[in-house]
């Protein structure tokens, strides 16, 4: 499929524009409805659920659901409807400007993608469109958008922006100036479109990472990298390859933020990287930050299986699933078992600094999560809190007072019915914690935490739990309350 023009998109006006976002809004074109209709065919490759999906969009026949048809699923709308909808004078201009065109009969259909997201209203190309294919909100997108907090300030740069929608999100939440980079001329252009559209200031540049905006630095920096492997003999596609192995870029990124960040700012960057057996991926990041005064805190999920990954991204190339499609798997495959690798982490890294961060930072932790989907914006304070507390000395980790996470469910589990029960601590959401068996000695100092949660009370507490001297057992209690605060089991009170 060839790529549409986006010069024509400069020529709507501001008036237009806007007009554009309230009718899509008014007519209920929505996050709530995409994700109805994403749950038609969860997890099935376009050309597999696009008949099904049109098909129920069609019969549902309401304008919300002709508009998801029409900038959502590649759909043709009759053109007298759709004036009927959006107005005769916009269809026009979005004609003008190649936002919508023509097929024979007389329907209209969109060479774009135009997604909802958030009060905002995004284009973007359609994944398979070709290797400059600009791209906008998919569930990557979402896991980082989620961590965002809703209110945000300072200056803000988004690497590799795509269709501009972190950057614009975060213009959305107040931070300013906002700057999106990009190395593809298309998705900066698409971008700064993007920003019209929804009324934002933003500033988007082409070109490498950082170099665009070459001693600047920002209060939060947020990058979704390009981090899949490229096969040999696969056109590289830019917002998918991030070099042969995947995440080479990621890392040449990574290396960069420290000299990105304000004296007191947070990097936030999604990532997939192949496991390293005996070298933690926060060791990795570690070693590309170097000594700068960085605290390192890697949230690790399991990513998609090696099948699933070349699976998915043959279906990018080859979305018609026949015989291209079925070479594609077999690249991706051979690809995945050239490099030795089997498994691969999907991980937000978190970066943060201060004016108090020490040379090589405070801490450089990993915590596994079952999915970067878990917690959220209030689950990574609450996570960051507890770490930046976890890293103080004992003779202050002694005067705080701690709890266990609020979110933790403690269940009992047997491992048959003649074995002996024990405890689990579980987080069904709102939490980034690693769910772990306890031991009889944990669920005691979770005890003594509970009658208070004052370290240093703690200690006394446990003590006479154990028929010990408080300092017999003040070691065991500050290595609990530390590994707690760590793994998100622990919350600092108040
Ligand atoms: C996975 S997409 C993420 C897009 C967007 N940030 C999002 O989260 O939806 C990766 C983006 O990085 C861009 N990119 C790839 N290589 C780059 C480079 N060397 N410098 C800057 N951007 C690059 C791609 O063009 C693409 O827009």
């Amino acid at each position: 499929m060839g790529m549409s023009a986006v010069d024509g998109l400069t020529e709507l006006s501001e008036q237009q524009l806007t007009h554009l976002r309230e009718q899509v809004a008014t007519l209920g074109y929505g996050p709530a409805l995409l994700a109805e209709t994403e749950s038609l065919a969860p997890g099935q490759p376009d050309a597999v659920a696009l008949p099904l999906v049109r098909w129920e969009l069609l019969e549902r026949g309401d304008a919300a659901s002709r508009l998801a048809l029409l900038f959502s699923y590649g759909g043709e709308v009759d053109a007298a409807v759709l004036a009927m909808d959006l107005g005769t004078e916009l269809v026009a201009a979005l004609k003008a400007a190649g936002l919508l065109a023509e097929r024979r009969g007389g329907s209209l259909w969109c060479p774009f993608r135009l997604v909802p997201l958030d009060g905002l209203l995004l284009l973007g190309d359609e994944p398979s469109a070709g290797p400059e294919a600009v791209m906008g909100p998919g569930p990557t997108t979402l896991e980082l958008a989620a961590q965002l907090p809703r209110v945000c300030s300072g200056p803000a740069l988004d690497i590799g922006t795509g269709a501009g929608t972190l950057a614009l999100l975060l213009a959305a939440r107040g931070a300013a100036p906002v700057i999106g980079t990009d190395v593809n001329p298309r998705a900066t252009a698409m971008a700064s479109f993007n920003a019209r559209l929804n009324g934002l200031a933003a500033e988007f540049r082409t070109g490498d990472l950082d170099a665009p905006v070459a001693g600047a630095r920002f209060t939060w920096v947020v990058s979704q990298p390009a981090y899949v492997l490229r096969p040999e003999g696969t056109a590289e596609v830019t917002f998918l390859h991030g070099g042969q192995r995947g995440d080479e870029l990621a890392f040449r990124l990574l290396s960069r933020l420290p000299a990105l960040l304000a004296e007191s700012g947070t990097a936030l960057v999604l990532l997939d990287t192949p496991v390293e057996h005996g070298l933690p991926l926060s060791a990795r990041i570690r070693a590309s930050v170097g000594e700068a005064a960085v605290d390192v805190a890697v949230l690790v999920a399991p990513a998609l299986s090696a099948g699933a990954q070349a699976l998915g991204y043959a279906a990018l190339e080859a979305p018609e699933l026949g015989d291209r499609y079925a070479a594609a798997v077999r690249r991706y495959r051979r690809q995945q078992v050239a490099l030795g690798v089997s498994e691969w982490s999907h991980a937000l890294v978190v970066l943060r600094t201060d004016a108090q961060t020490p040379a090589g930072g405070r801490y450089t932790v990993q915590l596994p999560v079952r999915s970067l989907s878990q917690g959220g914006p209030e689950a990574l304070v609450t996570l960051l809190a507890s770490l930046h507390i976890a890293s103080l000395p004992d003779d202050a980790l002694v005067e705080v007072a701690v709890q266990l996470h609020p979110r933790a469910t403690l269940m009992e589990e047997r491992a048959g019915l003649h074995a002996e029960p024990f405890r689990r601590v579980s987080f069904p959401g709102g939490a980034f914690a690693s769910e772990q068996a306890l031991t009889e000695a944990a669920l005691a100092l979770l005890e003594a935490l509970e009658a208070t949660p004052e370290v240093t009370s703690a200690v006394s507490q446990y003590a006479k739990l154990c028929d010990a001297e408080p300092s017999e057992v003040r070691r065991t209690v500050l290595d609990f309350v530390r590994e707690g605060l760590g793994r998100g089991l622990l919350v600092p009170r108040g």
